[in-house]
C-alpha cells in the first residue's frame, strides 16, 4: 500500500482507478478553466504568519457550522455523480463524514437517493437542492429531505444554466455511462471500479429517475436536465423556496457582495461563497479572492462559508482567518472516494485535519475561533485590485 500523506497522493491513485469520463468530470472547470485554476493558485498567494514561543498544547479544531457541532469546519460539498466515482459513493462518503464528525451534503444530481443515504447512515446529513422550474418537484425534494431528517437544505443558485466543460461533451458523459468502444475499452482497465458497479443497483440519478415528471429511465433524463433549470430565477422565487423548507437554509454560489445582501434578505441562515469549483462562469474571481468583500458587506449579519479551491488544511486555515465560519471540500473527498472508497474519504479528512491542526500550532493558535486576519500576510492588491 502506498503511503498517503497528501490530497494529491489520493488524486494520483484516483486517476488510475476510475474511468476517464468520471475523472474528467470531477477534474474539469468550464471553458478555459481560468477560474478553476485561480481557485487554487490564489490560495497560494496568501502567506501565513509564523509565530513562535506560543503555548500550542491543547489545540482543538472543533467548531460549529449553522449551530451544529463539527470536529473541524470542513463539510463535504454536494458533488453530482458521486456514485459513479465508486459504487454507492454517496453512502460511503456520508458514512466517512459522519464518523469524522463533519457534515455531508447530498447533491440533487446524486446516484444514491436521499432515502438510500438516510437508510444507510445514522446521523442527519444536508440536502442540496437546485433551483428548478418544476415547483412541485422542488416541494417534493424538500419534503423528502424532511422525511429523511436532513438537518439543513443547501440551495445552489449559480446553476441556472450550465457552464460548458469541454471534456464532458467529448466523453459523452452520462449515468450510467454510454457504452462506446472507447469508453468500454477504458472501463475494462478499471477492474476494481467495474466490480463495484456490477455489485450495486444504484447506477441512475436516484433523486430524479422515477420522481421527476416524465423521467422513468436514464435516456429521458438528458432531455429533462436540459429543460429543468430555471433561467428565469429571481430572488422572489428563492423566497418561495425558503417557505418550502422550515429548517436551516444555506444559499450556495454567492460571489458578489450585492448578491450576498440579497441572500441575507430572503432569510438564509448562511451563504456559501462559491463559483461551483470553477465549473460555471469562467473568468469569475476565485472564491478566496471574493471572500473579503463579502465579509465586509454581510459578515456581521450572516454566517459565511467558503467552497471552491480547498485542497489542504492550510487552505482551510486561510479561509477561516479571512472570516469564513466553515469550508467545503468537493474534489478533495472525491479523489479519496475514487481511490479507496469510504476509507479514502476518511483519509482525505484525516490529511486535511492534520494539516489544519499542525498549521494552527505553527501559527500560534489553539482554537479555530481564535483565527483572524492577523494570522495572514495578504498581498496588497489581493482584495482591492478588481474595480
Ligand atoms: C453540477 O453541479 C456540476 O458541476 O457538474
Amino acid at each position: 500500500m502506498p503511503v498517503i500523506t497528501t490530497i494529491e497522493d489520493l488524486r494520483r491513485i484516483y486517476e488510475r482507478r476510475v474511468p476517464r469520463m468520471f475523472y474528467d468530470y470531477a477534474e474539469s472547470g468550464s471553458w478555459t478553466e481560468q477560474t478553476f485554476r485561480e481557485n487554487t493558485s490564489d490560495f497560494e498567494q496568501i502567506r501565513l504568519r509564523q509565530r513562535v514561543a506560543f503555548d500550542m498544547t491543547g489545540r482543538n479544531t472543533a467548531s460549529q457550522m449553522i449551530g451544529q457541532n463539527v470536529s473541524m469546519p470542513v463539510a463535504l460539498a454536494p458533488v453530482g455523480l458521486t456514485g459513479m466515482q465508486c459504487a454507492d459513493g454517496e453512502i460511503k462518503a456520508a458514512r466517512a463524514a459522519e464518523n469524522f464528525g463533519v457534515p455531508f451534503t447530498l447533491s440533487t444530481m446524486s446516484i444514491c437517493s436521499i432515502e438510500d443515504v438516510a437508510e444507510n447512515t445514522d446521523k442527519p446529513f444536508w440536502m442540496q437542492v437546485y433551483t428548478l422550474k418544476d415547483s412541485d418537484f422542488m416541494q417534493r425534494l424538500f419534503d423528502r429531505a424532511k422525511a429523511a431528517k436532513c438537518s439543513a437544505a443547501v440551495i445552489t443558485v449559480d446553476l441556472q444554466l450550465m457552464g460548458q466543460r469541454h471534456k464532458d461533451l467529448k466523453n459523452g458523459l452520462s449515468a450510467p455511462p454510454k457504452l462506446t468502444a472507447k469508453s468500454v475499452a477504458n472501463m475494462m482497465t478499471k477492474v476494481h471500479w467495474g466490480l463495484g458497479m456490477l455489485g450495486t443497483k444504484r447506477r441512475f440519478f436516484g433523486n430524479i429517475v422515477g420522481h421527476a415528471k416524465g423521467v422513468k429511465d436514464a435516456s429521458s433524463l438528458s432531455s429533462w436536465t436540459a429543460e429543468a433549470f430555471d433561467q428565469a430565477l429571481d430572488w422572489n422565487r428563492i423566497r418561495e423556496f425558503r417557505k418550502m423548507w422550515d429548517g436551516p437554509l444555506i444559499i450556495k454560489g454567492i460571489l458578489d457582495a450585492e448578491d450576498a445582501k440579497a441572500a441575507l434578505n430572503v432569510g438564509a441562515d448562511a451563504i456559501i461563497v462559491s463559483n461551483h469549483g470553477g465549473r460555471q462562469l469562467d473568468g469569475a474571481l476565485s472564491a478566496i479572492r471574493s471572500l473579503p468583500a463579502i465579509m465586509d458587506a454581510v459578515g456581521d449579519k450572516i454566517e459565511v462559508h467558503l467552497d471552491s479551491g480547498i485542497r489542504s488544511g492550510q487552505d482551510v486555515l486561510k479561509a477561516l482567518s479571512l472570516g469564513a465560519k466553515g469550508t467545503y471540500v468537493g474534489r478533495a473527498f472525491v479523489y479519496g472516494l475514487g481511490a479507496q472508497g469510504e476509507q479514502g474519504v476518511t483519509t482525505a479528512l484525516e490529511v486535511i485535519h492534520k494539516e489544519l491542526d499542525t498549521t494552527m500550532g505553527l501559527c500560534g493558535v489553539r482554537s479555530v475561533a481564535d483565527l483572524s486576519r492577523d494570522n495572514l500576510l495578504v498581498p496588497a492588491d489581493f482584495e482591492g485590485h478588481w474595480a
